[in-house]
């Protein structure tokens, strides 16, 4: 049976679980921002998303800031709208399903029989990876990407700490972590050489982003004397290192590889 294209209709009485993207309005989605134009009420998390740009977006809505709020007190503000027949939305930074809490606010909204959809964003580590100019994966060095965070008043589950993780030897991502800086890199440098390529982005795409680069060793005191604090990715691999990415080279578009596309033995065309 042919398979039926899904057609995406936006629909009032629906709370929509939106990417707002790293924070720059224009890397949100052409299908976030026909929501937002459509929405009644935004409800967002108002320390991670600018909402100078975005407000304008959804002109229509009434914007509340959940930072301040309950789990319980934003649940109520989303039915809230829905009961109201609103098209609601729930703004988060990034994409919603990364440190987004998504499952405590779906899971009470099935209770309610209210209808919830999610609608992806640009998360911030890979606008973290487009400021630096950088692959996360390179050939022969590194195919590998861990997203991850230290643990705080969420604890890491067994088997997911630093060490445990940096003995994969692949890209690390670290969110949720820059305030403790010092811990971070102790625990790497504890299994990963202080030589190891490293790089913190804070606000990534913002107007204000700061870029540092360097290694685990150096990494400490130059987040420090750029005082970022918090809003920050770091991130840790080898695919950072100039001089493997110099050399790192994709079977896919070697010479010699042939595939669906392309066939490597068949004689290369005429020059004109
Ligand atoms: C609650 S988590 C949300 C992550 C989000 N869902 C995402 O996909 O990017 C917040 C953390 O994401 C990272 N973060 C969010 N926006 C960022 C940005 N523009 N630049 C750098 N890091 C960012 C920081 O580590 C921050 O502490």
């Amino acid at each position: 049976m042919a398979s039926e294209k899904r057609m995406f209709n936006i629909r009032t009485g629906t709370v929509y679980f939106v990417g707002a993207g790293p924070g720059a309005a224009d890397l949100l989605t052409v299908r976030a921002v026909r929501i937002l134009e459509r929405a009644g009420r935004v409800v967002v998390a108002g320390s991670l998303v600018p909402q100078e740009d975005m407000g304008a977006l959804a002109p229509k809505a009434q914007w509340i800031d959940s930072a301040g709020l309950t789990r319980e007190a934003i649940i109520e503000a989303l039915s809230e709208g829905v009961h109201r027949g609103e098209v609601v939305v729930r703004l988060a930074s990034g994409d919603p399903s990364l440190y987004g809490a998504m499952a405590e606010m779906t899971t009470e909204l099935d209770r309610r029989e209210i209808p919830w959809e999610v609608v992806p964003g640009v998360s911030s580590v890979f606008a973290c990876a487009a400021a630096l100019g950088r692959d996360l994966t390179l050939p022969e060095v590194s195919q590998t990407v861990i997203l991850t965070r230290t643990g705080s008043r969420t604890p890491m589950p067994p088997g997911e700490d630093l060490e445990s993780l940096a003995r994969h030897g692949a890209t690390l991502v670290i969110f949720l972590s820059i305030d403790r800086i010092d811990e971070l890199v102790d625990r790497l440098m504890t299994v990963l050489p202080p030589t190891t390529p490293a790089a913190v982005v804070a606000r990534a795409s913002w107007e204000n982003e700061i870029i540092v680069r360097g290694d685990l060793e150096t990494m400490p005191p130059m987040v420090k004397a750029a005082r970022i604090h918090r809003q920050a990715l770091m991130i840790v691999g080898r695919v950072l290192d100039p001089e493997l990415r110099s050399i790192a080279r994709s079977r896919l578009y070697a010479a010699d590889f042939s595939h669906g596309f392309r066939d490597a033995s068949a004689p290369p065309p005429p020059e004109s």
